[in-house]
């Protein structure tokens, strides 16, 4: 049974970024994130092993793929840092065991990025990088950054390039799903009655705001000699309606109710933005639309999350109220992200969570997020629609035979690692139980 995709997602196919929730569509309204066309490249008959040395891929299994029948996707492994290596490694062996269950042929290469790129390169997102990217039909993300380039200057941290990819890939919806799992019951810091049945879909703005604004820096007040700091909150219309077109597109296809949380009491841009959602609504009359400030949708996220279907904000207030929300899943490692743009381009899949140095190489990473976001990639850019239900059902299975990461753990549960989980995952892939 596939219970983390509801039956009626499953037949939307791959130009729905709806991952839960989902209700049967009724407007004709195109998505904008329409999946890219098959690559022009030729096919291939092996699955490459993302782990030869960046950029040269190295033929595998060749055996597990007919030739005949199999298509070819071209994917760009981005493990990153910290903890990338261990979730996108799990994550890799799941996608073999998909493509060898569906007969895809996925061409995975890995290419730098972050602290990886920064150690080998001195830049965080080198050019190779991105026109590896640009030549792929998706992109898959681990994490990035860590302690050892926290004191880097600005334009060379990890963070830069990750921001430099979503920029340059023009990638400015940024879908965040958070739909509860009813296995992890007890995960969550918020009561069982809170969490229970949560699903909804954050839709942040994810190339503009105060993440990208001018002016911005820090300097030296003439007039009294004091530093000053300064990052500049600005929206043009035009990004303000089409990240609100694909919310209410999103919310056509769910429960057909959008918040758009800003902060119109306060901030100038906050006003422009819910001035242009207006406008756009008005082509969406059955979607129920209000408006939220954030510190108000802050704390309706913990006090009754179920009130929400798709909330769309933009960049710093979606960064912040993602996390909030993965919390009423139960943990950030669970949580899958997809950064879509205008469908010109191959999108970025990628854990909401961060790199956690802290807890890297020491086998205790939770490769989940990271598989959930492989198989928004298989949905959403390949258009592999049966191997994304088996992946997450491959979750679920997983998760109801007891399997526990430690972020996860509760009574009665079995503890494993990254590496155990992403094996118990494979298998469940292969086994083919739904
Ligand atoms: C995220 C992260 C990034 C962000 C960081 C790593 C730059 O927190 O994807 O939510 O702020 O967008
Ligand atoms: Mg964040």
């Amino acid at each position: 049974m596939v219970a983390f995709v509801s039956a009626a997602a499953a037949t939307v196919g791959a130009a729905s970024p709806f991952v839960a929730g989902f209700r049967p569509a009724t407007a004709a309204r195109r998505p904008l994130w329409v999946p890219r066309p098959a690559s022009p490249i030729g096919r291939r008959s092996t699955i490459l092993s993302p782990f030869a040395s960046a950029g040269t891929p190295v033929a595998t299994t060749a055996d597990a793929v007919s030739p005949a029948t199999a298509k070819t996707h071209t994917i760009t492994l981005l493990p990153g840092d910290g903890i990338g290596n261990e979730i996108m490694d799990a994550t890799v062996k799941v996608l073999e065991a998909v493509a060898s269950r569906f007969d895809l042929n996925l061409a995975m290469t890995s290419a730098l990025m972050g602290g990886a790129a920064i150690d080998a390169t001195g830049e965080p997102l080198p050019a190779a990088t991105l026109d590896q990217c640009r030549a792929s039909d998706a992109v898959l993300l681990a994490c990035i950054g860590g302690y050892k380039w926290d004191d880097l200057p600005r334009a060379t941290r990890p963070e830069t390039g990750l921001l430099a990819l979503r920029k340059q890939l023009g990638l400015f919806a940024n879908l965040r799903p958070a739909k509860s799992f009813a296995q992890l019951e007890g995960a969550s810091s918020l009561k069982d009655e809170v969490v229970n049945g949560v699903d909804l879909m954050v839709v942040r703005e994810l190339t503009g705001g105060v993440y990208f604004g001018t002016p911005k820096g820090i300097d030296t007040d003439p007039s009294t000699g004091a530093r000053v700091g300064y990052s500049n909150m600005v929206y043009h219309d035009y990004e303000v309606q089409r990240i609100a077109r694909v919310a209410m597109d999103i919310a056509m296809k769910r429960g057909k109710a959008v918040v758009s949380v800003d902060k119109a009491n306060v901030l100038e841009v906050s006003q422009l933005w819910r001035e242009e959602v207006i406008k756009v609504a008005a082509d969406y009359p059955e979607v129920d639309l209000s408006h939220m400030y954030v510190d108000n949708a802050a704390m309706q996220l913990v006090r009754w999350p179920k009130q929400f279907d798709v909330l769309v904000t933009g960049n710093l207030f979606g960064d912040v109220l993602s996390d909030c929300a993965s919390m009423l899943v139960g943990s950030l490692g669970m949580l899958p992200s997809a950064s879509l743009g205008d469908g010109s381009g191959p999108g970025v899949f990628e854990p909401v969570h961060g790199s956690a140095p802290d807890i890297a190489g020491q086998d205790k990473a939770n490769p989940v997020a990271c598989v959930l976001s492989a198989a928004m990639m298989l949905r959403y850019a390949l258009a592999e629609t049966d191997a994304a239900d088996a992946v997450e059902a491959a979750v679920e299975a997983v998760l109801n035979a007891g399997w526990r990461t430690g972020d996860i753990m509760s009574d009665g549960k079995t503890l494993v690692g990254c590496k155990r989980m992403g094996e118990l995952l494979v298998e469940a892939v292969s086994a083919g139980g739904k």
